[in-house]
């Protein structure tokens, strides 16, 4: 059915996906933040057709991760998507599902990130304003969350003398 939605996520929804899980409950403890939102428009369903999103991701951080999205495979798994950075500094996650590989890729304003079918992807605040960005792919891809809820990604992605570094979760 054609429409719009808007999603909100606080840190309550991001349980399980932050590697520093006492830094984790001492931020709720704190507070509930927003973290994201997400604007989806779904013009129409039909083969052919295209779902685009707005994404807005706050900065922060929770020990030395940056505040991120929780993170989905498409239900359709060959379902590639594209992201166009709006404003702000983002580092985008990618995990391939069959390999386990994992890499980073920046998202910059004006700048594209492709991602590929059959990848978990994550996307990342590294900057100090809010992240931006415009993610683009087919009707019927449709978010798997369940996979990540169960398994998360193997590789986090930390501060390090102020950069963005991919490092294996610790267990
Ligand atoms: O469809 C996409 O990939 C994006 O619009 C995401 O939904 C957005 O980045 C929020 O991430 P998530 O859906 O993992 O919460
Ligand atoms: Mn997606």
């Amino acid at each position: 059915m054609p429409g719009a939605t808007m999603v909100k996520r606080h840190l309550n929804d991001l349980r399980g996906c932050f590697a520093d899980t006492a830094a984790y409950e001492a931020a709720l403890a704190a507070g509930n933040p927003l973290l994201y939102s997400v604007g989806a428009v779904e013009p129409a369903d039909g083969e052919g057709d295209l779902h685009y999103g707005v994404g807005l991701l706050m900065p922060g951080k929770i020990g030395n991760e940056y505040w991120m999205t929780k993170g989905h495979l498409h239900s359709w798994r060959p379902a590639a998507e594209f992201y166009f950075g709006l404003t702000g500094e983002g580092v985008m996650l990618l995990e391939d599902e069959a390999t386990g590989e994992n890499r980073i890729v920046p998202l910059r304003p004006n700048g594209v990130v492709y991602v590929p079918g059959r990848t978990a992807h994550r996307t990342m605040n590294v900057g100090n304003t809010p992240l931006t960005y415009l993610g683009v792919y087919p009707a019927k891809a449709g978010h798997d969350y369940s996979t990540i809820a169960r398994k998360n990604f193997r590789c986090i992605v930390v501060e390090r003398d102020g950069k963005p570094v991919m490092i294996e979760r610790p267990s």
